[in-house]
């Protein structure tokens, strides 16, 4: 027979007291739902799984009328509601980490009698955002071969390459002699043991003469940088061949660049404010003097970025597939839920299925993605 506790025991294994528990469920968050031998309402094993979830989201700060929201939905199941606990519990984690680390320098600075920047003193709530998300990178992001073999023939004949935004290197050709820039230590300390040498600096201001690379390559980031711009065009100076892979944000047929992918068209239409401000294609091409031209999306990319699943709608109410990818994390946690609910919603349905037919005989899809070569 299912186990029933009462109030009062369920207020002592889980550490709040008899009155919050009282209140939550005076406000319908969770209802005690059965009755003890002696008459009394007591909690059935269904709702203690329902206070776990109330307890997880409330210790991650979200108040209790989004909680309620949260635990009403009724696509959402206990697995995926732990799936979400834990990814934002480890994001949060990260987030921590990565401040603790910045207080000890900051103490140790202190006790140095050296002062400390307010540049640097505000590091950790700014810009370094694979300082927090960065160790959730490696799960899916890999170098996919057929991107890599465009990008190295790109290079041509340089001997001598500088890659900006390196990451983990995914896409650092095995048959050169690489040097890699990368400002965050998360990604730098996931370099693979053997892998190139690694600068910490950031392509606005690249520590190098001019003229020191037969050729540069930035994947995948300059959508990062502060300045895409002056970061452009430091790989301009430092090297004579320029190749980046990186994203047109406004050339689809009709729509601009929102419409070309369902995932943004019809989900996560938060994405356009990421690209407020971002430079055109042609400007981006202008700062290296370089021009454009499409890649396509192979049906099964082995590197999961965001556009990689066009084609395995499943993949993106995956927590560790999206926790891999910075969209995911700054168009916020709200436009998060909203937009994965509904595509499992869809999903479940059928609707994705029907609005998205001509997909499945596609075997790579034009998601906007660019590789300029200068
Ligand atoms: C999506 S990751 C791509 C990493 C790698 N190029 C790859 O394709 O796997 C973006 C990288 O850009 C780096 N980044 C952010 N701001 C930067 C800047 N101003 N200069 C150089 N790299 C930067 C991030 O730290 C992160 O490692």
């Amino acid at each position: 027979m299912e186990e029933h506790l009462t109030v009062g025991r369920v207020a002592e294994l889980a550490g709040v007291s008899v009155r919050t528990l009282h209140h939550y469920d005076g406000i319908g968050l969770v209802r005690p739902s059965a009755r003890s031998t002696a008459g009394y309402r007591a909690y059935s094993a269904a709702d203690v799984e329902r206070l776990r979830e109330v307890l997880g989201y409330r210790r991650l700060g979200f108040g209790l009328r989004e909680i309620a929201e949260l635990v009403d939905d009724p696509a959402t199941d206990a697995a995926a509601h732990l799936r979400r606990l834990r990814g934002l519990l480890m994001e949060q984690r990260d987030r921590t980490t990565a401040m603790v680390r910045a207080i000890d320098a900051e103490l140790e600075a202190r006790a140095l009698g050296i002062r400390t920047t307010p540049e640097e003193q505000l590091k950790v709530f700014g810009a370094q955002l694979y300082d927090t998300i960065g160790s959730a990178y490696p799960a899916t992001r890999r170098t996919e071969p057929r991107i890599a073999a465009r990008v190295w023939e790109a290079l041509g004949d340089a001997r001598t390459v500088l890659n900006v935004g390196a990451g983990t290197g995914s896409y650092e050709p095995p048959d050169r002699e690489v040097t890699a820039v990368e400002p965050s230590a998360v990604m730098r300390a996931q370099r693979p043991a053997g892998a190139a040498r690694c600068v910490a600096a950031a392509a606005e201001s690249l520590p190098f003469e001019d003229g020191s690379f037969d050729a540069a390559m930035a994947f995948s980031t300059v959508h990062h940088w502060q300045d895409p711009i002056a970061g452009l065009r430091e790989m301009r100076r430092v090297a004579r061949r320029v190749v980046v892979f990186t994203y047109d944000a406004g050339t689809s047929g009709t729509g601009g660049g929102l419409e070309r992918f369902w995932l943004t068209r019809d989900y996560l239409p938060e994405f356009a404010e990421l690209l407020v401000g971002w430079p055109s294609l042609a400007d981006l091409a202008g700062a290296v003097g370089g021009r454009a031209e499409p890649v396509l999306v192979p049906w099964d990319c082995a590197d999961g970025f965001f556009e990689a699943h066009w084609r395995r709608p499943e993949a993106y109410l995956d927590e560790e597939v999206r926790r891999a990818v910075s969209v995911w994390t700054r168009v916020g946690p709200e436009a998060e839920r909203r937009a994965v609910d509904r595509l499992r919603e869809d999903l479940s349905s059928g609707r994705w299925t029907e609005r998205n037919r001509d997909l499945a005989a596609l075997e790579a899809a034009e998601l906007g993605l660019r590789l300029i070569v200068a």
